[in-house]
């Protein structure tokens, strides 16, 4: 046997299916050897006493993605992906977003521009479709999915991207055709509109009311007719973000129906709710995004939906807008009334700690569920399985080193992104990566970030 270039040795390794103690070989950036005693290696960490994990899979993330208002998220390949990667995170999946107008194929052009020599972890592509004109659903989309992006979202709200019933048919039957994976944004556009401009006129324009124009009926509306329409289609569906156990409750009668809809929540619906966005001043800009986070009663029904497998992906919605900053939060002033602030939250970083401590460590999921909601079933989805998102010999060698003991408090200048805050500030957590690994190179490590812009690879995939 040829040596190794790599042994983690003496942790325990997981997957979605079981614990067991060993040593992982690495051989070329793969996985070649899972046992005990492994051959000498030209390089050993020791793992003992520590969790030896896939490396997360982030398959919702907005990456040097241009808004429809003209600006960019504060995140880059490079700072986003050094921020994934110190957050246990070793694949990304952001959006290339087409605009109206655009050839979706020039726009994914252009966001493999904006990775190119950027990325120090491997990254693919979702497609967002706003604009799903006869040349998009015939000629652009099946060359992107050969290409390996085979995956799309579509809005049903926001003036900019939102599609009606028959576009969202249209693109339904065209995923079908081509084996690609819809996601959906869920939220019934004209409510939303209506409650808007109710409040407005109320003179209730701060961010805390925000929650109110985006209501739970609204996500609950639009997720049942979505539910419905790719029932109707006979094509699998992932709905995103879902934020109200009643939007859930949707995904989980059309599973019992033998349905295939999948469900994705974020720890933006686990760990904030509708008032953090009642701070003083503008202050609750910070903690807007879309659906909005809502209660108590709320974060404990997903938590139930996401223990019995309702909810299969975690995933971060990272939609990074810096706070003080005339490009960010503050694009409209301060005094902008909560329709004009731009919506989104980080959590890159914080995505696989958040859902490890509260999660794993307060014993609501078991370390199995925490790889398959983090990485597995995301591999599987959004067909990276079984490339990505597990540990097994042939798969890359991407893995996370957890200290499951380790507890941090939470600081803005703790993380690695291009932020100027984090909606968790102060809050504390039990459980951390302390190393990342990413095809067989040591990406960061308690000694700081080692890999080099451009390491990571675009990831073509296959329909899932
Ligand atoms: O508020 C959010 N989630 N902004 C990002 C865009 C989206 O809808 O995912
Ligand atoms: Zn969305
Ligand atoms: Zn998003």
């Amino acid at each position: 046997m040829a040596d190794l270039d790599l042994v983690i040795q003496g942790g325990t390794v997981v997957t979605a299916e079981g614990a067991r103690r060993c040593d992982v070989g690495i051989r070329e950036g793969k996985i070649a050897a899972l046992g005990d005693a492994l051959p000498r290696a030209a390089r050993t960490v020791d793992a003992s006493s520590k969790l030896v994990l896939p490396g997360g899979i982030d398959a919702h993330c907005h990456i040097a993605q241009t808004s429809s208002a003209g600006i960019d998220t504060a995140d880059d390949f490079e700072t986003g992906t050094r921020s994934a990667a110190c957050g246990g995170t070793t694949t990304i999946v952001p959006f290339a977003a087409q605009h109206r107008g655009q050839s979706l194929r020039d726009v994914v052009a252009a966001y493999h521009e904006r990775a190119r020599g950027k990325a120090l972890v491997d990254y693919a592509f979702h497609l967002i479709v706003s604009d799903p004109s006869p040349s998009v659903l015939e000629e652009d989309l099946p060359a992107l999915v050969a290409q390996g992006c085979t995956s799309l979202k579509v809005y049903m709200t926001y003036d900019s991207l939102r599609l009606d019933d028959g576009q969202l048919l249209e693109v339904l039957a065209a995923a079908r055709r081509l084996g690609a994976m819809v996601m959906v944004h869920a939220e019934n556009h004209d409510l939303i509109v209506w409650q808007t401009r109710q409040l407005l006129s109320a003179g209730c324009s701060s961010p805390r009311f925000h929650a109110l124009a985006h209501s739970a009926a609204a996500e609950n509306e639009a997720t049942h007719r979505a539910v419905a329409l790719a029932e109707a289609a006979e094509v699998p569906l992932l709905v995103v973000h879902v934020s109200s156990p009643d939007a859930a409750e949707h995904i989980r009668r059309a599973r019992v129906r033998g349905v295939r809809i999948h469900g994705e929540t974020c720890p933006q619906y686990l760990f904030l709710t509708a008032d953090d966005m009642d701070r003083p001043g503008f202050e609750g800009a910070k903690f807007m995004c879309s659906p909005p986070p809502r209660d108590i009663e709320a974060q404990d029904g997903l938590w139930s939906r996401l223990q019995d497998g309702t909810l299969e992906v975690f995933s971060s919605d990272h939609a990074p807008y810096r706070y003080d900053d005339t490009r960010g939060k503050k694009l409209f002033g301060e005094n902008a009334s909560f329709d004009k602030i731009p919506n989104g939250v980080p959590g890159i970083e914080l995505r696989m700690p958040l859902l490890f401590s509260a999660g794993v460590h307060e014993d609501r999921i078991t370390i199995e569920q925490f790889v398959a909601l983090t990485a597995t079933n995301p591999a599987r989805l959004y067909g990276l399985f079984p490339r990505k998102g597990v540990i097994a010999i042939g798969s890359d060698a991407d893995l996370a080193i957890w200290d499951p003991e380790r507890e941090v408090e939470i600081t803005q200048s703790i993380l690695h992104d291009n932020m100027d805050y984090t909606p968790y500030e102060g809050l504390r957590v039990h459980g951390w990566p302390i190393v990342a690994i990413s095809r067989g190179d040591i990406v960061c490590d308690e000694d700081g970030v080692h890999a080099a812009p451009g390491r990571g690879s675009f990831l073509p995939r296959s329909p899932a």
